[in-house]
């Protein structure tokens, strides 16, 4: 029988920080998700033109800031400077974008838990997993429990495996493609992360057979968290930080 991967971290997972109660991926939004008390967040992290690993969704500047263009363009002295509040509402307004490095410092202060999402510019995807596992790797040094990094992007978590191949990985999928579970466990992957409705009694049984976590995004609505918990999968990331106890 297989055992199941070793894991340490909560159930429910604060997306991007806050949902949509805060601007997401700002320091602001993970301090608002810790007092609705959520004990581990998600985040989007990519580099900079000169290899800072900040926070931010999109490629482009332009929905969550009041900047212009690609963000991996710019180097972090110019992105540094950035209002990445505004565009949610007056409460946050000038909220800077964050560097992971000051995240994690917020979340080892306070034993909270992290998933990396690597989300590589378009055309890094290599530099950037092994520039966010190299990160990792050393703030989280000797920490308790380590954060786990995810991607969209096999390539990102190759790299983040060569890099530090005793951090978590999880293999995010939005459909279910050719080769899905074998290309997670050739990674080394602790777990998939899947587009919650991708989930049924069978590819659980399988994921849950093979060793590895089921975990689901972005799930916002009662019955599906239910449903997710009936099949027995293992963790849930929410923007409704609002609605769901993460006790
Ligand atoms: O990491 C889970 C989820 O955040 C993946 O999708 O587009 O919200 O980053 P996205
Ligand atoms: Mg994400």
């Amino acid at each position: 029988m297989t055992t199941l991967t070793p894991w340490p971290y909560p159930r429910w997972v604060a997306h991007r920080g806050a949902g949509k109660l805060a601007p997401e991926n700002t320091l602001a939004a993970f301090r608002l998700g810790a007092a609705h008390g959520y004990r581990m967040f998600e985040c989007d992290a990519k580099l900079s033109a000169d290899g800072v690993v900040f926070l931010m969704h999109d490629a482009t500047l332009e929905r969550t800031t009041n900047g212009h263009g690609t963000g991996g363009d710019l180097p972090w002295q110019t992105l540094s400077q950035l209002d990445a509040g505004s565009w949610h509402s007056r409460t946050f307004a000038g909220e800077p974008l964050p560097t992971l490095r000051a995240l994690a410092h917020f979340c080892l202060a306070n034993g909270h838990h992290l998933n990396i999402e690597i989300k590589p510019t378009p055309g890094t995807e290599a530099a950037t997993g092994a520039a966010v596992a190299r990160l990792a790797a050393e703030l989280w040094q000797g920490a308790p429990v380590p954060p786990l990094l995810s991607s969209f992007k096999p390539e990102a978590l190759a790299a983040a495996q060569q890099v530090a191949p005793d951090m978590p990985r999880g293999l995010l999928v939005d459909t279910l493609w050719e080769g899905w579970l074998d290309k997670a466990k050739a990674l080394g992957c602790a777990a998939v992360v899947a587009n919650h409705s991708l989930w049924h009694t069978a590819n659980v049984a399988q994921v849950h057979g093979a060793g590895l976590r089921c975990l689901s995004y972005t799930v916002n609505d009662p019955e599906a968290a239910e449903h997710l918990l009936a099949l027995g999968t293992d963790g849930i990331i929410t923007d409704r930080i609002d609605l769901f106890s993460a006790a």
